[in-house]
């Protein structure tokens, strides 16, 4: 063999594509079947459709509202209805999901009988920040993937009402400058970067750390005045001092795209806070949709999520559409802010007593 071939060989790193990556991950669970890795590279081929139709959505004049309201009460884009119906039609027919809930259905969706059961659970926002896509800011698909605790058959919408302790792996594509892939089924957290050229998520970010400490705060602050907790209020200004833990004031950044806010927080180190206010007294975001997944991946780089009071992994949810406060990032900024929250009480009474009637 010739110098020049040799050099060839040298240096340089395996690539490693999304499905490498979950095969070599499944070699390393004794006894794994196949059913988690064939789901979750089922998730990854719905996420390069959406990926294709987002980038195109303007080309094509998916762009603009289907004129209707979804189960929130929230205008719903063309583009929400298209990922949903993929994503359920992709999720019923992999044969390793017996149900599943989404962001733009009202009601369980149980597997159709005629089709394979498989005993895992699916919860996801097809498209989360959707309102940003005209603006052609990024976008997102976030899910979380539960066990059913009956047999396939069985499966009934309680099967879906397991807190974000029992998720056996969570994810989200995020539609931005690259189209993203990140996941974690409790072995850390990975992301992959598709390359449109040959149709690929590639390994580009293997295990994801979160820094201990925020540089960045991300929060509505237009809506600090109706924030319930007057200690959420307290602690963004204290953010903005140079008497902080820093010592020196945090940037604020936010785009409004729980996804996107979460992506670059999760790489740059940063603290999320969607605090509960007056027109959302139990918070905006979705446990099962949105905090939840997210928790788990963000607990999995070593970082905190928490409603303020609890931490999200605890919270049970009562119903499919159970929303809660979310406080998410850099551990020890979500601790300070827990802190904030806890030691003030908007209503002049304890703390204790405002945490029982919230
Ligand atoms: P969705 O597009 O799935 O309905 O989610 C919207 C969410 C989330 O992405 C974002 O963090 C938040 O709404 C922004 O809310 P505000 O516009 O009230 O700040
Ligand atoms: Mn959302
Ligand atoms: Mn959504």
């Amino acid at each position: 063999m010739s110098s020049q071939t040799l050099s060839a060989m040298e240096g340089g790193e395996r690539i490693v594509t999304l499905e490498n990556h979950i095969i070599d991950s499944q070699k390393e669970v004794p006894g794994a079947s196949g059913a988690f890795s064939a789901l979750l590279s089922s998730i990854g081929i719905a996420g390069k459709i959406i990926s294709r139709e987002v980038r195109r959505a303007g080309l094509i004049d998916i762009l603009g509202l289907t004129g209707d309201t979804n189960v929130q009460g929230e205008r719903v884009t063309k583009l929400d209805i298209y990922a949903h119906n993929l994503l359920t039609r992709v999720m019923a027919r992999c044969g390793q999901v017996c149900g599943m809930a989404s962001e733009e259905h009202p009601s369980f969706l149980q597997v159709p009988s005629d089709l394979e059961r498989g005993r895992y659970i699916v919860c996801f926002d097809p498209l989360d920040g959707s309102s940003n896509i005209d603006v052609n800011a990024a976008i997102g698909t976030i899910f979380g993937i539960w066990k059913t605790r009956h047999h396939p058959d069985e499966c009934t919408e309680e099967d879906v009402l397991q807190p974000g302790s029992e998720i056996v792996g969570a994810g989200y594509v995020i539609y931005g400058s690259s189209t993203i892939f990140v996941y974690s089924s409790g072995r850390g957290v990975h992301a992959f970067t598709l390359d449109p050229s040959i149709g690929e998520f590639l390994l580009s970010h293997r295990d994801i750390k979160t820094p201990d400490r925020a540089k960045i705060y991300s929060c509505n602050e237009g809506n600090a005045y109706r924030w319930n907790h007057e200690g959420a209020r307290r602690y963004i200004t204290y953010l903005k001092s140079e008497d902080n833990a820093a010592g020196k004031p945090y940037s604020g950044r936010y785009i409004g795209s729980l996804v996107a806010d979460f992506h670059r927080n999760l790489l740059d180190g940063g603290i999320f806070l969607y605090p509960a206010d007056k027109r959302k007294p139990e918070g905006k975001l979705r446990l099962l949709f949105e905090a939840a997944p997210l928790a788990y991946i963000c607990e999995q780089a070593g970082g905190a999520a928490s409603t303020g009071w609890t931490a999200i992994r605890d919270v049970v949810p009562k119903k499919l559409h159970h929303r809660v406060p979310l406080i998410i990032g850099s551990r020890l900024d979500v601790e300070e802010a827990e802190r904030f929250i806890q030691g003030q009480s908007a209503t002049g009474a304890p703390a204790a007593l405002e945490r029982a009637g919230s």
